[in-house]
């Protein structure tokens, strides 16, 4: 099945259930998961037991399955641009989600654009820049690794992404884009050591108007950047950070202690009939079911030195302790036309 966009009137029931050769995208937690080609009598194994291939044929991408011995369960995602960045194998360092959908927008890409990209490592930007530009558009990557190149277009091809992405061996530091895409192309990435060197081919490979964006995870490749662009006329030369704070959200067993006399517990119980909540019921403040102790009327539990606990199930939301830093930062310019 192709990662590019298709329209939902063309789709068939058909296209979306898993067949022998499609790319698969297991998926155990938001930060676990796996490509896997549905092979006949494949198997995967995990630490929750072992998936047979055969059993995922005919089912619907975005099902559940269980393992052999029935442990654990994993679920099955189609692929997209946004999941192969995190299960794809790393033959570089990448770009991620926060930084990739900045710099599609800030592009301007569309269906229909002409797009240049260099170098194309493990091609995490590659698959989104496809289908942002597809089906008439095109992406041109290079990379002067030959291996890499290689098994980026076998991803490429194995994606469904290949008819909108060619890659080529070239050193685009020293050799600069190919003459024959000069002044057609809307927009132009660089994730180059020397960004700045290639700057003069990206002045003659884009159309008036369009715009380039450099990655570089140190600021003195950026003020090295900055310069050469300024220099070549660039306008509207802007340089950001974009850093991600993520939230955990989940439920979380909540007590709450009060300290009270034996007396204020015994009024308390008389002001409403104590009333025995069944499984699953929510009290009115949203927490669900209290467990363990004996409950008191108001959803807590009395303790032998006199304190109620209360106990209850929000759903909480707090950032991740390890909340990712500094990536790099992205330099966009605009191809300014002087009169
Ligand atoms: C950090 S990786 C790019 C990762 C890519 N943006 C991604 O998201 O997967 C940088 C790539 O640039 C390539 N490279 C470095 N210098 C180059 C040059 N002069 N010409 C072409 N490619 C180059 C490297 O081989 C490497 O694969």
């Amino acid at each position: 099945m192709s990662m590019l966009a298709v329209p939902t009137e063309q789709r068939s029931e058909k296209s979306r259930v898993i067949c022998e050769g499609d790319v698969v995208v297991v998926y155990e937690r938001h930060d676990r998961m796996k490509a896997v080609t549905v092979a006949k009598n494949g198997e995967l194994q995990n630490r929750f037991g072992v998936f047979p291939h055969n059993e995922w044929m005919g089912k619907e991408f975005g099902c559940q399955v269980k393992g052999r011995n029935g442990a654990g369960f994993v679920y099955l995602l189609a692929p997209t641009p946004e999941l192969w960045t995190l299960a794809l194998p790393h033959r570089t360092q990448i770009l991620y989600i926060a930084d990739i959908s900045f710099v599609v927008s800030f592009l301007e890409l569309r269906p229909g654009s002409v797009v240049l990209e260099s170098g194309t490592g493990s091609g995490s930007l590659t698959h989104s820049l496809a289908r942002a530009v597809a089906p008439t558009g095109h992406v041109h990557t290079f990379d002067f690794h030959e291996q890499r190149a290689n098994a980026a277009r076998e991803d490429f091809a194995r994606n469904g992404v290949s008819g909108v992405v060619t890659v080529k061996v070239r050193d685009i530091q020293g050799e600069g884009f190919p003459e024959e895409l000069a002044g057609c192309v809307d927009g132009v990435f660089l994730d180059l050591p020397q960004p700045w060197l290639a700057i003069p081919s990206v002045v003659r490979s884009l159309r008036p108007d369009g715009l380039v964006c450099s990655f570089s995870p140190c600021i003195e490749q950026v003020q090295r950047t900055c310069e050469v662009l300024s220099k070549h006329q660039f306008a509207d030369i802007r340089t950001f950070e974009v850093l991600l704070r993520s939230y955990e959200v989940r439920h979380e067993n909540l007590s709450t202690s009060f300290e009270c006399s034996e007396q204020t517990f015994s009024k308390e119980a008389t002001k409403s009939p104590p009333h025995k909540r069944q499984r699953g019921e929510v009290d009115e403040k949203g927490g669900p079911e209290s467990e363990g102790h004996a409950e008191d009327p108001n959803g807590g539990s009395k303790t032998a030195a006199g304190s109620i606990v209360k106990q209850s199930r929000p759903v909480i939301a707090r950032p991740y302790p390890e909340t990712k830093g500094h990536t790099g930062y992205l330099t966009f310019a605009r191809q300014a036309t002087c009169m």
